[in-house]
């Protein structure tokens, strides 16, 4: 009873709440529809575009406010003054570990944190739209953002962002979900083409937005620099309009990368609403003059007014007053977070965790370890509230009983400097364990260049050969933003990724060295033998301003998977200080529909002495199917923490889209009936159970049989057999002649398969033009259950 009076409760306040907000909606809305009716047309292209760096316009005199932009993503950049570029001079805030370290958790819930306490960093400084998160797809391991972007992953980079949004937007301001799409290439950014087909942009480039503008609504996205299928991302009405408004229902507003529009008419008439930052008065003037002269109708300039003052006013009536900025909380939070990013990559003979136990002596070394790289070059770069060392939190937090020494071993002035080995190398020989800190320094890896190889700088891979050679207990620890190749893999016990953590990345890593926390990151990202087997080796960085993604839908796994190539270490790969056990794989039925989907669940374990955290992967691959498919292909994931000796089940649902293609044909995502693998995996190339089942599809997706398609399709379908019997009787009997048999095969095998056009020059004019006509206006509007 009292449960059904709180029930009630709850849903009249629920009906309340919404009927609260409709009203504000309604009374906002008329508000600006007011506003529209009295702005000037000056005035409404003044709005369409920055008002300077990072703010958009204000009109004083109908009290429209200006509110802040502000990059993003892994911390705030936030310049002292909007008219201020902000490089060196920015705010201080608190630098997290960036996007690729943060998709190596795996982890929403943790990510969705991530983004609360950056959205309350943005109130703290009055910013109300952070310029991230950037979920591009890493399609090259060369590309010099990867460190900014999630995964090679559409599902995970798309849930990555979507929790991020979600989080960063819970604190009342907004994100700009960039960059509005294919943009993979440093090189020539402002104006290469991103060349791909159709159905690799819907299945692996715009899925990730596709998923975080659904499931989270960015208050903006940001459109691209780059040209995709032609067509400059800031002025496609297909990308910005179709796809991203109608077929997503995107409510925000559109914002041009900085300096990205070329054209702005053609951008403003593709759905592109503000144009950053205040690039000249050129393009206002010309927009000014295209409203005048009937090129530019101002409907569509209102329309895209009014969505840009919803924006305004909603982060207006958001905006906190007194919010301060929580140093040491945010910094203690950024060193958690590391600690769950860092992934284990090597870990012979149990190497780590480090203990007074098991080593008397510890040694440090690399520069790294006393001047931490921690974030990437660029746009993104924050300045760090705080910035901690290992050399420091080791000896202060976990110098007790163990003796500490340090070697510099490399200098980061100068990649070819191998002077300080020696020195390195006689402190390494001496201790019980020694950690090397290395990897890529920060000129490696920054927008708007892209890298030429995927080595580290030749000092530190001699460095750790040659400690390798003196003591066996070596543990690399690298600091990069993506992947590096290993050439001293073999020669070393222990090999910890840490990606660039932050300001507090010191913290978290000495507690994984240490065994504080057991590590759990997983590679949101192929680490390949060589960059010769890279995906994309033919086709990066493009040429001549055009960019081919020869590799199609092959990206990143589902390339090596396809082409057999064993990688360094494969995407959802890591290690943890216990061992897991995956048993009890459940299906919900071996036979259902794209309707009613699958529920899987899997039993995880843990079976060994301390708590860990597993990533459990599911897996889908298409037996047999019309198009080309990966071998199979990531669809949903979740990170569970288990004690030692305890189970937990974990289910997930699985949908049409799970199991669909996108046909670019029919542009349509389809689920063909037929086989399935659906599989529990700890990686890509670890899969730990299976099931197969049988899905039966029920949709009806349109046939589209013309003149072109050949007699034989027409023939194998039950439907236009029927119709070709009606036009073709005699010619049908006809190819059945008399006489041998493999004869009559083969003559009807090179008959059939011709387009149905040829067919009245083929049957000797038995067919007619005006029949061939007639039967594929016949077959047009068929329908079929794929
Ligand atoms: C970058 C964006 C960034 C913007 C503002 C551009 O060059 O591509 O990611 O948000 O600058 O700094």
């Amino acid at each position: 009873m009292k449960k059904t009076i709180l029930i009630s409760f709850l849903v009249l306040f629920a009906m309340n709440l919404n009927a609260q907000t409709s009203k504000e909606d309604a009374l906002l809305e008329s508000k600006i529809n007011k506003l529209v009716s009295d702005l000037t047309i000056q005035e409404k292209i003044a709005l369409c575009s920055g008002r300077d760096d990072w703010s958009t316009m204000p009109i004083e005199r109908l009290n429209i406010p200006w509110i802040w932009l502000s990059d993003g993503p892994h911390g705030l950049r936030r310049a002292p003054a909007t008219n201020k570029p902000g490089y060196g001079d920015q705010l201080l805030a608190t630098c997290f570990p960036t996007a690729s370290a943060l998709a190596a958790t795996w982890d929403v819930d943790l990510v969705y944190k991530v983004g609360q306490t950056l959205g309350n960093e943005a109130q703290a400084q009055g910013v109300s739209v952070l310029l991230g998160p950037g979920v591009n797809i890493k399609r090259s391991v060369l590309g010099g953002r990867n460190f900014e972007y999630f995964s090679e992953d559409p599902i995970l980079s798309g849930e990555m962002g979507a929790a991020y949004i979600n989080g960063v937007q819970s604190q009342g301001v907004g994100t700009s979900l960039k960059h509005f799409t294919a943009n993979n290439v440093e090189t020539m950014r402002m104006y290469n083409n991103s060349n791909l087909d159709n159905r690799t942009l819907h299945e692996i480039y715009l899925t990730p937005f596709e998923i975080a503008v659904k499931k989270a609504q960015p208050w903006t996205v940001m459109a691209c620099y780059n040209r995709v299928q032609e067509v400059y991302g800031t002025q496609s009405p297909y990308l910005l309009t179709e796809i991203l408004k109608k077929d997503w229902g995107f409510k925000g507003i559109v914002v041009s990368d900085w300096f990205a529009v070329i054209d702005r008419v053609a951008a403003m008439k593709a759905g592109m609403h503000l144009e950053m930052p205040k690039v000249s008065p050129v393009n206002n003037a010309i927009a000014v003059e295209a409203v005048k002269n009937g090129e530019l109708d101002i409907a569509v300039v209102d329309a895209l007014v009014k969505e840009i003052l919803t924006v305004v006013f909603k982060a207006k009536a958001l905006q906190k007053e007194g919010v301060e900025l929580n140093v040491e909380k945010d910094h203690a939070f950024a060193r958690k977070v590391t600690s769950e990013v860092a992934t284990l990559l090597k870990n012979e003979n149990d190497v780590l965790p480090i203990s007074k136990d098991k080593y008397k002596k510890v040694a440090i070394i690399g520069e790294f370890a006393a001047a931490p790289r921690y974030q990437g070059n660029g746009s993104s770069q924050v300045r760090p509230t705080k910035l901690d060392n290992i050399l420091d939190i080791v000896k202060n937090e976990y110098g007790k009983g163990i003796e500490i020494t340090y070697a510099q071993g490399y200098n980061l002035a100068d990649d070819n400097d191998v002077s300080l080995i020696s020195e390195a190398k006689k402190v390494a020989a001496e201790a019980d364990v020694v950690l090397v800190f290395s990897g890529l320094p920060l000129q490696y890896e920054s927008e708007g260049i892209d890298r030429t190889h995927i080595n580290m700088p030749p000092s530190h891979n001699k460095l750790i050969s040659e400690i390798s050679a003196v003591q066996k207990n070596t543990v690399v620890v690298l600091t990069n933003g993506s992947a590096v190749t290993m050439p001293w893999l073999n020669n070393v016990s222990g090999v910890l990724e840490t990606w660039l953590g932050g300001q507090a990345g010191a913290g978290g890593i000495a507690d994984v060295l240490f065994g504080k926390v057991n590590p759990s990151g997983k590679l949101a990202e192929t680490f390949p033998m060589r960059l010769e087997d890279t995906p994309a080796f033919f086709n990066f960085p493009g040429e001549q301003g055009d960019v081919l993604y020869g590799e199609r839908i092959f990206v990143g796994y589902r390339y090596y998977d396809e082409r057999k190539i064993e990688p360094l270490f494969p995407f959802g790969y890591g290690l943890s200080y216990t061992s897991f056990e995956y048993s009890n794989l459940k299906v919900s039925s071996k036979n259902t529909t794209d309707e009613d989907g699958l529920t899987v669940s899997v039993t995880v374990k843990n079976t060994g002495k301390v708590t860990g955290k597993e990533v459990v992967q599911i897996y889908v691959s298409d037996v047999k199917s019309t198009l080309q498919r990966p071998e199979k292909e990531l669809k949903k994931f979740v990170k569970i923490e288990l004690a030692p000796g305890e189970a937990k089940e974990v289910s997930f649902e699985l949908e049409r889209r799970d199991f669909s293609y996108y046909d670019a044909k029919r542009n349509m995502w389809i689920a063909e009936s037929g086989e399935y693998v659906v599989a529990a995996a700890a990686s890509s190339r670890d899969i730990k159970l299976s099931e197969t089942i049988n899905l039966q599809s029920t949709q009806q997706v349109p046939l589209m049989f013309d003149e072109y398609t050949f007699f034989l399709e027409y023939w194998n379908n039950k439907q236009t057999r029927e119709i070709l019997l009606e036009y073709m009787p005699n010619w049908i009997r006809g190819i059945v002649t008399e006489g041998d048999e493999a004869e009559i095969r083969e003559y009807q095998g090179f008959m059939v398969e011709h387009p149905i056009i040829k067919y009245p020059y083929i049957t000797h004019g038995e067919i007619t033009h005006k029949q061939v006509k007639e039967l594929v206006e016949k077959c047009k509007g068929l329908t079929y259950t794929p």
